[in-house]
């Protein structure tokens, strides 16, 4: 009979004897490995760089953070031209970029004069020159699916309703710290605690303001799309632009929530499907 061996058996005692010593050596040969190799980076590391807007004697204009060159375009980008950029009727964006050329789409495709076209590209889209209003498009650039709705929705709640209030009747909570109170998307108010806006908006409640300039009585629920999309890019008066924050496409889909929101303050109950109609009336007409 063989004596069974005890070395190959897991007795706790034994382990916890061994243990503590073997780690302390191990710890101690990591320390000293590591103090041993300060030396040992990569070379990647070590390659000539400039620093961001730092002086470079190799380029003629001595910049080092170089500008894209002309005609460079990113992936995704849209045409200069492209309503879905500019919330403009094809026609008014030529008149805007003052093109000394007969306004209809054929114009469009021939643009070969490279000096007008250098001359548009960098020019303001808000010109204060030319008369207003513009001609803003009236129908989104895309059709707008439900998921596109729930986009909108979500970018609303995020970048708008702060100023605007999540039902966009202007009421959000940076005005009552002393911001100007915006513009309502509503012709009528939403609630019966609203804040009075009738100084700041004499032209009447949900009226737009910069229509107001051009001398016109615009509800909002009436503005074009393509102004809203106006906007949101360029900022108007108080409100600042959100170019830099939200992508076009997004911005339509803002637009797209914000017609929901005016719809739904406004909303005839007969052309509701007929299970809601009953719902509706089940809860005394409340939704
Ligand atoms: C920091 C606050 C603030 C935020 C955020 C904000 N707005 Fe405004 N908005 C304003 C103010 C203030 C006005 C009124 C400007 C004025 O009368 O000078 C306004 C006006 C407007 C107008 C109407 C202009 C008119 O003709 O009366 C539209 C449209 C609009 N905002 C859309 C939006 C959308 C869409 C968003 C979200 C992407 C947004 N705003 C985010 C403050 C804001």
């Amino acid at each position: 009979m063989t004596r069974p061996d005890h070395t190959r058996t897991s007795d706790p005692t034994m382990d916890t004897a061994a243990h503590p010593v073997r780690v302390r050596w191990l710890l101690l040969l990591g320390v000293i490995a590591l103090s041993a190799t300060p030396g040992c980076r990569q070379r990647m590391a070590d390659q000539p760089y400039y620093r961001a807007l730092e002086y470079a004697e190799f380029f003629a204009d001595g910049r080092a953070s170089r500008p894209l060159e002309r005609g460079v375009i990113h992936r995704g980008q849209h045409l200069e031209t492209d309503p879905l950029v500019t919330g403009l009727t094809p026609e008014e964006w030529l008149r805007a970029y003052e093109y000394q050329v007969p306004a209809n789409p054929e114009t469009m495709v021939v643009l070969d004069d490279a000096e007008k076209r250098k001359r548009a590209i960098g020019a303001p889209r808000f010109d204060q020159r030319l008369p207003g209003p513009k001609a803003y498009v009236e129908e989104f650039p895309f059709p707008i699916t439900q998921d596109d709705l729930h986009r909108g929705q979500q970018r609303y709640t995020i970048f708008c309703a702060v100023c605007h209030g999540t039902l966009g009747n202007g009421q959000g909570k940076i005005w009552e710290r002393g911001y100007l109170i915006p513009t309502s998307f509503h012709t009528t108010k939403v609630s019966p605690k609203e804040a009075d806006v009738s100084k700041i908006n004499p032209q009447g409640l949900g009226k737009s303001r910069g229509y107001w300039m051009w001398g016109i009585d615009m509800p909002m629920d009436q503005a074009p799309v393509g102004y809203y999309f106006e906007v949101i890019t360029k900022g108007y008066g108080g409100m600042p632009s959100y170019n830099a924050q939200i992508p076009p496409d997004d911005r339509w889909r803002i637009i797209a929530y914000i017609r929901v929101l005016q719809m739904s303050q406004n909303a005839d109950p007969t052309k509701l499907p007929a299970e809601i109609q009953k719902l509706l009336a089940s809860a005394g007409g409340q939704p």
